[in-house]
């Protein structure tokens, strides 16, 4: 049988983050520019080749998948994916999910559920609608509030994701805590990273999230939490909300030692780490004459060249980003 995947330096390697498509239907200031140019949708994996790239990382001991875009749900042949990886759960995957921005929620909550996705983590930076308007360039606050309450209503749980952003939602931050919480929801706060050319510089909005936990703390008291989702946040609980918030912190405090995951774009790119470089083409090794061969070869090799730690820094205004691609390459 196929050898688990482990790195040089012995991180074992469960977790497949699959983009599905580079495309989305928001605009985030800090993840695109408005005139964003996607790829020709040839150069797409189909459904059967994310399926048996899928199925190649399963067999290789991959636990947890989690579908993400761009915006994945605006693929066209989602639900049928989703459908077809969901027959994965319990013969090998233990978890199947996606990283969503909620606008196609209340459309889709319900097939997911269906085909065994159990948790969605959906992006929400504020609940003012103005403001989300601004930041996403599309006023779609009330589309992504109903998809969050029918994602609900299917019986998903819900993690919300929320980019700090100085001058934009800092204000808000105890406010959006405390509304999710109120709701049963989660709530994990993210450092702005360096990744792809936007309009805006991102240092203007940088904020560390230990100045953030220290304004959190003179209101609340937060207990760190031993609890692990399997993914880079570290978790608090608060006492007055009795909620659980966490923590991605990767520029105030790194977390590259447990790192347990790589990354495939949407044209079969494997990125061993977010913030590198270091790529290995697994949609040649699909569409190669021995394509089970070339793909064990091909992870092995992203074994090999996955780096420590990402380099990314936001240390000083004008700066250019640390990496040209835009994070909707890598779904996050
Ligand atoms: P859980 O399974 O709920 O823990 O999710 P997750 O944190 O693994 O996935 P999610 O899609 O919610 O990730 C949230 C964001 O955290 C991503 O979009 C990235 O911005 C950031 N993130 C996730 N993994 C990494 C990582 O390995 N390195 C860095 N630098 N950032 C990451
Ligand atoms: N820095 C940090 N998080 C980002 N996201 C998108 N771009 C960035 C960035 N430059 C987040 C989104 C979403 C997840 C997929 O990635 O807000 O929650
Ligand atoms: Fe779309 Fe997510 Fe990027 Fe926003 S952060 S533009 S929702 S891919």
């Amino acid at each position: 049988t196929a050898t688990p995947l482990v790195d040089q330096f012995a991180r074992r390697i469960s977790y497949l983050r699959l983009s599905v498509i580079d495309r989305c239907d928001l605009r985030c200031a800090y993840c695109m520019p408005e005139r964003m140019t996607f790829l020709p949708k040839a150069e797409v994996l189909t459904l059967e080749e994310l399926q048996s790239l899928a199925l190649g990382f399963i067999a290789r001991g991959i636990t947890k998948l989690r579908l993400t875009g761009g915006e994945p749900l605006v693929r066209r042949d989602m639900i049928e994916l989703v459908r077809a990886l969901g027959r994965k759960i319990g013969d090998g995957l233990e978890e199947l999910t996606l990283t969503t921005n909620g606008t196609r929620l209340a459309e889709f909550a319900d097939d997911l559920a269906a085909a065994g996705v159990r948790r969605i983590n959906v992006s929400l930076d504020t609940r003012d609608r103005a403001a989300f308007a601004k930041l996403t360039r599309r006023d779609a606050l009330p589309q992504v509030l109903e998809g969050i309450a029918a994602a609900r209503e299917a019986g998903l749980k819900v993690k919300l994701n929320t980019v700090a952003l100085k001058g934009v939602n800092e204000d808000e931050i105890p406010d959006l805590i405390g509304w999710a919480h109120g709701l049963g929801l989660e709530l994990t706060l993210i450092e702005v990273m360096p990744l792809g050319e936007v309009e805006e510089d991102r240092f203007d909005h940088y904020l560390p999230l230990s100045a953030v936990r220290e304004g959190l703390e003179r209101r609340w008291i937060l207990a760190p939490s031993a609890h692990r989702s399997g993914g880079p946040a570290r978790y608090f609980d608060v006492a007055e909300t009795g909620g659980r918030l966490g923590l991605i912190t990767p520029l105030t405090n790194n977390f590259c030692d447990g790192c347990n995951r790589v990354r495939v774009t949407a044209t079969g790119q494997l990125f061993a780490c977010l913030g590198g470089t270091e790529q290995v083409d697994l949609r040649g090794a699909l569409r190669s004459a021995d394509p089970d061969r070339a793909l064990e070869e091909a992870l092995d090799l992203a074994m090999r060249i996955k780096p420590a730690r990402h380099a990314f820094a936001i240390d000083r205004p004008g700066a250019a980003p640390a990496l040209a691609r835009h994070m909707s390459m890598t779904g996050g």
